[in-house]
């Protein structure tokens, strides 16, 4: 209940703020883009305190992370540029700092690097991971409470894939 009230305090101005209240209206994961956010930015939270990470920068940056509104079919949403989308919208709604953009710049690092050990997963798209790589504690913290988040909301992953992209994951988060 603590950590709830504190997580609360730390998020409900963008919670509230009707711009961000418009991601409600989209579909994301199986879920809402609204409820995807807010869950990414509770995990992000948690970890960030089990971390000892600054808990304002994770839940500021996991909630704004997939701020984009419209359908993520449309290319300035696509998987690898939403990130940016995100940025400019966070810079243009509230009032964010280059390391809380940086975080979102980088939430989709476990895409980019699925992307470039598979890629025969979607073939058009040309990946550079490095670009997308975390810099920071809290920017490693996001990305991964994002996979978390997505594996747990897309009821259609096999067990088989998560435990891969778990797998790739912490591979490259220990070699960081
Ligand atoms: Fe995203
Ligand atoms: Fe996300």
């Amino acid at each position: 209940m603590k950590l709830k009230n504190e997580y609360k305090s730390i998020a409900n101005d963008i919670l509230n703020n009707e711009q961000f209240m418009l991601l409600k209206n989209y579909k994301h994961h199986g879920s809402t883009r609204y409820d995807h956010c807010n869950r990414v930015a509770y995990l992000s939270f948690l970890m960030a305190k089990i971390c000892h990470a600054n808990c304002d920068e994770a839940v500021k940056s996991g909630l704004l992370h997939d701020f984009f509104l419209g359908s993520s079919d449309q290319e300035e949403n696509n998987y690898l540029n939403h990130p940016k989308k995100c940025v400019e919208n966070a810079r243009k709604y509230f009032d964010i700092n280059d390391f809380e953009a940086s975080i979102i710049s980088t939430h989709m690092y476990h895409y980019a690097l699925t992307k470039q050990l598979l890629p025969f997963i979607n073939r058009d798209e040309k990946v550079k991971a490095k670009e997308y790589k975390p810099t920071s504690k809290e920017g490693k913290i996001v990305c991964f409470a994002d996979l978390l988040a997505s594996i747990f909301e897309v009821e259609h992953y096999r067990v088989k894939y998560s435990v891969w992209l778990y797998l790739i994951f912490v591979i490259n988060l220990v070699r960081y």
